[in-house]
């Protein structure tokens, strides 16, 4: 159990830069008690594309930032980051840290009917294999299939959701997707959802999109649950965004993310 004064702290998120405020808004929506602290490291955006060591070295400087703040919990609301460095992470600090391929997994496997998942992530999300590897632990009988696809991030942050050249790359990205018959989709990139409209045209209705911002909520509660560590029911939240770059893009582009503007945004260096 947490100490009673922690039951009042902040929750902890963390992401490269934008794509974990589609966490931060189910976590709005479901914990409305709850205050977040999110820390976007928008200096060195992206790590879909950097190696598992400045990965795993990030991460640890991230967690550094939110202790600080004197978060109850950490949420790791990257999927590139939570693939190489939850563990490392795990064995250093006390807080509870969780990532968002577990969950993201959980809601597949129980969606799948006919036992074939495809994952669409970043390349060093789909080079970890941890998607596999935890797809293998659920249910080995599972036929899984992996596609990076390392132009979605910057064609999402130029807000190009459902452009025409959107639309043909997904169509690329996903043929062996489609050629292998997948029922089910995992969104291994916390920017993804954004691109629900133009995956569905692409795939068609019939495949199941999960989105692992949504399933990462039962993950929170859980961990709040367990530690007795619930904000009380008649506080309403506060919210503190920080990044390593400058705030003003990071405020532009966060309403695409959360649907409405942020004010404050602080700059802090790693
Ligand atoms: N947030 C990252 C992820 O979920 C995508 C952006 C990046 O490459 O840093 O993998």
């Amino acid at each position: 159990m947490l100490k009673s004064s922690s039951k009042s702290h902040p929750i902890g998120v963390f992401d490269s830069g934008l794509g974990g405020l589609t966490v931060v808004k189910a976590l709005m929506r479901r914990l409305p008690n709850e205050d977040i602290v999110y820390f976007g490291d928008t200096a060195r955006v992206p790590y879909g594309t950097k190696s598992r060591e400045s990965i795993i070295r990030f991460s640890k400087e991230n967690v550094a930032i939110l202790l600080k703040q004197q978060v109850k919990m950490i949420v790791i609301a990257c999927n590139s980051s939570s693939s190489h460095a939850l563990a490392a992470l795990h064995e250093i600090y006390d807080v509870p840290i969780i990532g968002v391929i577990e969950p993201g997994c959980r809601a597949a496997v129980k969606a799948t009917k006919n036992k074939k998942i495809g994952i669409i992530a970043t390349p060093a999300t789909i080079n970890s294999y941890a998607y596999l590897q935890e797809i293998a632990r659920l249910d080995s009988t599972i036929k899984v299939l992996g596609q990076a696809c390392p132009l979605f991030v910057p064609l999402i942050e130029e807000g190009w959701l459902t452009k025409p050249v959107t639309v043909a790359i997904a169509k690329e990205y996903c043929k062996q997707l489609r050629h292998s018959l997948i029922d089910t989709l995992i969104l291994g990139c916390t920017h993804y959802p954004l691109l629900k409209p133009t995956l569905r045209k692409v795939l068609g209705a019939k495949v199941k999109l999960v989105d692992s911002a949504e399933e990462v909520v039962h993950d929170v509660k859980d961990v709040l649950e367990k530690k007795k560590a619930f904000n009380l029911k008649t506080h309403k939240a506060t919210y503190k965004f920080l990044v390593s770059d400058e705030p003003a893009h990071f405020q532009k582009l966060a309403r695409r993310f959360l649907g409405f503007d942020i004010k404050d945004v602080e700059r802090c260096n790693v």
